[in-house]
């Protein structure tokens, strides 16, 4: 079962692989934009994934689009709405800013 740790609030989540981020984010209570509901269409759930990239799902097509048309992005920068949880604990860092407008 893997474990979310979550900057800057340093909670640490059990999370079950397959679980979309977002919803472990949402669920723990941090607060986090959402507008597009999970359809990698706002940008706003735009997050740094520090460690664990390699577990999580794939960029696919429609969040990479995303991600070029918003500021801020780098190396470890996922839509918590598209990432799904493998079976390694993962770091993420929510950004202090919507980034995606
Ligand atoms: S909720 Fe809109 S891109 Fe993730």
């Amino acid at each position: 079962m893997p474990v979310v740790s979550i900057q800057p609030s340093g909670k640490t989540i059990d999370a079950a692989e397959g679980t979309r981020l977002l919803d472990i984010l949402l669920n723990s209570g941090e607060t986090i934009a959402h507008k597009c509901d999970g359809q990698a269409q706002c940008g706003s759930c735009h997050i740094y994934v520090q460690e664990g990239r390699k577990s999580v799902s794939k960029i696919q097509r429609n969040e990479h689009e995303k991600l070029d048309s918003i500021i801020g992005v780098g190396s470890k920068s996922r839509l918590a709405c598209q990432v799904i949880l493998g079976n390694e604990n993962v770091s993420v860092e929510l950004l202090g800013f919507s980034s995606g407008f």
